[in-house]
C-alpha cells in the first residue's frame, strides 16, 4: 500500500527525516510512534504530497507519489490538525464543502454523521464543539469518503476515555472494510491494542518496527516470572527451566493467583530506546 525508501527531509540546515524506509501492507492498522518533534507528521505530509523531499522513493497504491491520479487522491483521506474546519459553518455544511470538494455524493453525510455519534449536532456550528465533538467531525469528513488508505495524525489526542473508545471503534471498522490505516500517537496503550505494526520514529530515524507484541518480547531483558500468592506474598522467578519445579508445586498446590512474564510495555521499550520519556499530551500542550 505504501512503500518508501531512504526518505530524507530538511528544513534549512536541520535535517528532520533521515532516510526512512517503509512498507506498509494493505488492510493494516500502522503506527508511527515517536517523541514530539521525531518527524512523524513531516512523514505523514511527504507521503501524501503535502512536502516535498530531498532524497528517496515513494509509492502509494504501487505508483509514485507525483503519478497518482486525482481519483487515488479521492481514495486517500486524511486527518491531521485542526484544518479545513470551519468555525461559522455547521457540522452539515461543513461536510457539504468536503463532499462537493472530493466528489461524493451529499446523502452519505447524513450517514458518516451517524455513525460518529453527531446526528443531533448536525446544526451545530463547528465553533461551538467540543474538542471531541470536533474530532469527529473531522472523523466524520474523511470516513465520508470510504477510504482506501487513511492517516490520522494523533486522532485521539485530548480525547475523553470515552471519545478515545468510541474513536478505536470506528478505525477498527475501517479496517474491517478493508481500509489501511496509517497513525500517528503518543499514547502506547492505544498503540499496543489497535496497530498490528508500529515504527518507533527518532530523530528522523525508525529505531526499530514490528508488532508490538514482537517488540515487546524482543526487549523483555529481565526474563522473569512474577507470581502474585494468595497469601499476598510476591516472587519473582527466573523465566527458565530452573523455575519449573517451583511453579508447578505452587500451582499443584492452589497457592497462585496471578503469574505473569515480565516482558516491558511498548511504553517501557520506547524510552528505553529514544532515552525520553514520552510527553504527555498535557505537559505537550503547556510547552
Ligand atoms: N514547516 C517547518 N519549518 C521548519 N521546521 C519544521 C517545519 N515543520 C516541522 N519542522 C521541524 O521538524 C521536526 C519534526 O517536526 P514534526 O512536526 O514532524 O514532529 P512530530 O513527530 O509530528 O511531533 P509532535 O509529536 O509534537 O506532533 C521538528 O524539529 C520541527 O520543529
Ligand atoms: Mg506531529
Amino acid at each position: 500500500m505504501i512503500k518508501a525508501k531512504g526518505i530524507c527531509k530538511s528544513f534549512a540546515d536541520k535535517k528532520v527525516i533521515t532516510g526512512v524506509d517503509l512498507d506498509i501492507k494493505p488492510g493494516m492498522i500502522f503506527g508511527l510512534l515517536g517523541p514530539s518533534g521525531a518527524g512523524k507528521t513531516s512523514l505523514i505530509r511527504i507521503i501524501t504530497g503535502q512536502l516535498v523531499f530531498e532524497s528517496g522513493e515513494i509509492s502509494v497504491f504501487g505508483k509514485p507519489v507525483s503519478e497518482l491520479s486525482g481519483e487515488d487522491k479521492r481514495q486517500i483521506g486524511i486527518m491531521m490538525d485542526d484544518h479545513g474546519v470551519y468555525d461559522r459553518l455547521s457540522c452539515i455544511e461543513n461536510l457539504k464543502i468536503f463532499a462537493d470538494i472530493y466528489g461524493v455524493p451529499r446523502s452519505r453525510i447524513k450517514t458518516a454523521l451517524a455513525q460518529v455519534g453527531l446526528a443531533d449536532a448536525s446544526k451545530k456550528p463547528a465553533m461551538k464543539l467540543s474538542k471531541g465533538m470536533r474530532t469527529r467531525l473531522q472523523l466524520a469528513r474523511v470516513l465520508m469518503i470510504s477510504p482506501r488508505l487513511l492517516f490520522l495524525d494523533e486522532p485521539t489526542s485530548g480525547l475523553d476515555p470515552m471519545t478515545m473508545k468510541y474513536v478505536h471503534k470506528l478505525i477498527l471498522e475501517q479496517k474491517a472494510n478493508g481500509c489501511t490505516v496509517f497513525l500517528t500517537t503518543h499514547n502506547m496503550e492505544e498503540a499496543s491494542c489497535l496497530c498490528d505494526e508500529v515504527a518507533l520514529l527518532n530523530e528522523g530515524k525508525i529505531i526499530d518496527r514490528g508488532a508490538p507484541g514482537e517488540i515487546c518480547r524482543k526487549y523483555n531483558h529481565q526474563k522473569k516470572v512474577n507470581i502474585h500468592l494468595k497469601s499476598g506474598e510476591d516472587l519473582e522467578l527466573e523465566h527458565g527451566a530452573s523455575s519449573s519445579g517451583k511453579i508447578a508445586e505452587l500451582m499443584a498446590q492452589g497457592q497462585i493467583e496471578t503469574i505473569h512474564s515480565s516482558e516491558p510495555t511498548l511504553e517501557t521499550v520506547f524510552i528505553e530506546l529514544t532515552g525520553r520519556k514520552l510527553e504527555s499530551e498535557e505537559e505537550i500542550r503547556y510547552a
